[in-house]
């Protein structure tokens, strides 16, 4: 087990991932809030920070039980921490340390093993090592950067001004490698299986005989949570998952179908009529928003409360989503939304919560969930918003716009998929746009829909860009979309970024 402190880099998220790619568990904590179980951490990983060592707001960590006494990296901000307290020297750097560069000197030692001059690395800092520590000694440099890598003689503590985590340092996992493997002595063997072996036998005694409830939306995260749990607590895990006429076309019964067939005690609850009538008149995105959230817990309540003494609820909450983050500010700020309000809450909400993904990134929900011998195309979908083809119509919401854009959505699907390209496009939809356009078909004039395809490629959805789909596949999709869909006579393509578009239109 690694502890990753961090100091409010834009890219701690990332050596978590790197450590877990090498089959290592870890954590991320704030700097200021060091767990105070120390002894089940066999490693510390110190991250990058936006704030100079200089500042008087900079973090300062206490490293009293920790330096000397683990093995310890310090990354970039670190480096330096450790430079500027501990008798070495840190000014602002008069050279561009910014991107890319190469070591042009590199001593032998473990930390570098299988790493020569030459190998690139990834600078992001604007201030700059000018003396090592006490007891420091230099591992390594670049062209611009002498004090590019050093560690303290007598301790196991290892400082890299360079970011060993970001793909562009091309030896990157190596170093990690060497430093948690060769140096630390941890085992790799936090694998899949042994995630799921561990989170099973940790449900049932956390479980016992309790009844749990989940509520499935066909995506991977609460699918693969479901699994989890099925595999703990078997019947006693009662699956609601709601059709709220919004999914894509089949969707409901199929994903429906494909629950059934891996074992789960699912309940299909069709409440699309519930929900295009309080969706009825509005054309507002938010008050869309609002009310299809309103609607899904009053079907829910509904649903838990026919379960007889249900004590818990499940969720497929992962990794990025509980994170506690250190804000620009410097003091900690949790991300996690808290829906615990005082009264009012539906019973639902009162009950116990369980996360069995709570400490997985999506990529390893994924891989967890093959190691479950789950369906790929199941564990591959693209991401799909919760109000699904709601904010795919603009403005207001009719039975027939729905019919429509599934009958759109599922033609450009399927081409994605027989194209070989859907697993490269990290999420895909069509959109109904609120404008008629005038075209011809044979002699007669038409009035009628125009739609919008869109295809993004993203690693979180947090920003985007579109995707180069080659023009004989828009071609035919164009055509197919056109000929087979009543009421559509014109199709466009998105090619806006986020920022500054967004991925959903609404
Ligand atoms: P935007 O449109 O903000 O979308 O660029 C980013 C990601 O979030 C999804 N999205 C939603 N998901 N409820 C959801 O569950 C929503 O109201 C919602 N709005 C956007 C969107 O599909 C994309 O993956």
């Amino acid at each position: 087990n690694v502890l990753i402190l961090d100091f409010g880099s834009q890219y701690t998220q990332l050596i978590a991932r790197r450590v877990r790619e090498l089959n290592i568990y870890c954590e991320i904590h704030p700097y200021n809030k060091v767990p105070d179980q120390l002894n089940k951490y066999h490693a510390v990983i110190l991250s990058g920070s936006p704030f100079s060592v200089r500042a008087d707001n900079a973090p300062h960590p206490d490293l009293t039980n920790i330096r000397g006494k683990k093995p310890m990296l310090a990354v970039c901000y670190g480096a330096q921490y450790l430079a500027h307290f501990s008798g070495g020297e840190v000014a602002p750097s008069n050279t561009r340390e910014y991107g890319r560069a190469n070591l042009s000197f590199v001593k032998e030692d473990d930390l570098f093993k299988g790493i020569s001059t030459g190998s690139q690395v990834w600078m992001s800092h604007s201030d700059t090592i000018k003396a090592l520590p006490t007891h420091g000694e230099l591992l390594a440099s670049t062209h611009d950067v002498e004090n590019a890598a050093y560690k303290i003689n007598n301790e196991q503590t290892y400082a890299l001004q360079f970011h060993p985590e970001v793909y562009h340092s091309t030896d990157g996992k190596q170093l990690l490698e060497n430093f948690l493997v060769h140096i630390a002595g941890i085992k790799q063997d936090w694998t899949p299986q042994s995630f799921v072996e561990e989170t099973v036998s940790d449900l049932k005694s956390k479980l016992g005989n309790d009844k749990v409830v989940l509520g499935l939306s066909g995506g991977v995260d609460s699918s693969v949570a479901a699994m989890l749990l099925h595999k703990a607590i078997g019947e006693n895990l009662y699956c609601i998952f709601v059709n709220n006429g919004l999914l894509r076309k089949n969707e409901f019964t199929e994903v429906l179908k494909q629950y059934e067939g891996m074992g789960l005690n699912v309940k299909g609850v069709d409440a699309s009529a519930r929900f295009l009538g309080a969706l009825k008149g509005l054309d507002d995105p938010e008050q869309k928003r609002k009310a299809i959230g309103r609607v899904f817990i009053e079907v829910f309540d509904d649903e838990a409360h026919a379960i007889q003494d249900v004590k818990w609820l499940a969720q497929g909450t992962i990794y990025p989503d509980v994170i506690e983050s250190v804000s620009a500010t410097g003091g900690p700020s949790a991300t996690i939304k808290s829906h615990h309000n005082v009264g009012g809450l539906p019973d639902f909400m009162k009950l116990k919560i369980v996360e069995p993904l709570k400490l997985l990134f999506k990529d390893e929900v994924r891989r967890v969930g093959a190691s479950m011998g789950m369906d790929k195309n199941l564990l591959g979908r693209h991401p799909f918003p919760g109000p699904g083809l709601a904010i795919r119509i603009l403005g207001d919401l009719t039975e027939e716009k729905v019919r429509i854009l599934q009958d759109v959505d599922a033609i450009f699907i399927s081409n994605l998929k027989s194209w070989g390209l859907y697993d490269q496009v990290w999420q895909a939809g069509a959109i109904l746009l609120p404008v008629n356009s005038v075209g011809v078909m044979g002699d007669e004039r038409t009035y009628e829909k125009c739609v919008a395809l869109r295809a993004v490629e993203s690693t979180d959805g947090m920003t985007a860009d579109w995707v180069n789909l080659p023009y004989e596949f828009l071609q035919k999709t164009s055509n197919e979309i056109i000929n087979k869909v009543k009421g559509v006579n014109r199709v466009v393509y998105d090619i806006s970024s986020k920022p500054p578009a967004t991925i959903e239109w609404e």
